[in-house]
């Protein structure tokens, strides 16, 4: 298992459902790794592999993973599979999960739990929609995702947080730096055991405002959409 304390901050490329192998070799050859911080590019499933080259602290994540380990399961891939393929890390429970393919916490507990077993970092996604925002329930709700998402077996050291207010994703809207900051040292408070889980935020964030969002105490480093599918923009926010 990688060691994340070793790290200043960890930063989480979610290529989501784009690109191809002409651009896997372009982005591979311009990226730029900062050794101080830990780089995952989750790319999607079929090109992982293409992914893994000598680049230190480069690490490769799956965006997704089956919560079954074996079988009749036409489609899916298991975490053994991931493993067996020398993935580190895997996204589980992204919001588009949740709300595109009906993904529960109970789901994503599950892949959690398998992903531990297999010695891959679930990195374990929450947030609030508008409308649970403006309702003023987004603690409710995150203490809701964490107590349901995150499995007996999780610690800081073989699981990650990312905390992704879902109208901030793809939207260029971001909560302000004080709320980032404060919902960050929520989740790490809601339980003596999260208090020193590393929580990534994620939701519009660019080579803009990556610098400022990475500086705030509670924050461990920042899970990027749209931003990190421009190489040159995502060396600008590792660096
Ligand atoms: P954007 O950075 O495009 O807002 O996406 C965030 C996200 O969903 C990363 O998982």
């Amino acid at each position: 298992m990688i060691n994340l304390d070793k790290y200043s901050s960890i930063f989480i490329a979610n290529w989501k459902l784009n690109g191809n192998s002409l651009f896997l070799k372009d982005y591979y050859e311009k990226l730029k790794v900062n050794s101080n911080n830990c780089t995952i590019i989750c790319s999607p499933s079929i090109y992982l592999k293409s992914l893994k080259g000598d680049k230190e602290n480069l690490f490769c994540g799956a965006q997704d993973v089956s919560s079954f380990k074996e079988g009749a399961y036409t489609g899916e891939l298991s975490a053994a599979m991931l493993k067996d393929n020398n993935i580190d890390f895997c996204l589980v429970g992204h919001s588009e999960r949740r709300q595109y393919f009906a993904e529960t916490s109970k789901n994503v507990n599950v892949k959690s739990k398998n992903l531990i077993e297999e010695n891959i970092i679930p990195v374990i996604c929450i947030g609030e929609t508008l409308e649970q925002k403006e309702n003023k329930l987004t603690e409710e709700i995150l203490f809701t995702q964490i107590k349901n998402s995150i499995p007996i077996s999780a610690n800081q050291q073989n699981a990650l947080i990312a905390y992704e207010p879902v109208w901030a994703i793809g939207t260029g809207l971001t909560p302000t730096l004080d709320e980032i900051n404060q919902v960050h040292e929520l989740i790490k408070n809601f339980d003596k055991k999260y208090i020193n889980f590393k929580v990534l935020y994620g939701g519009s964030v660019k080579s803009s405002n990556s610098k400022e969002i990475t500086q705030l105490n509670y924050v461990d480093g920042c899970l990027i959409g749209g931003a990190s599918l421009k190489v040159d923009e995502f060396n600008k926010i590792i660096s």
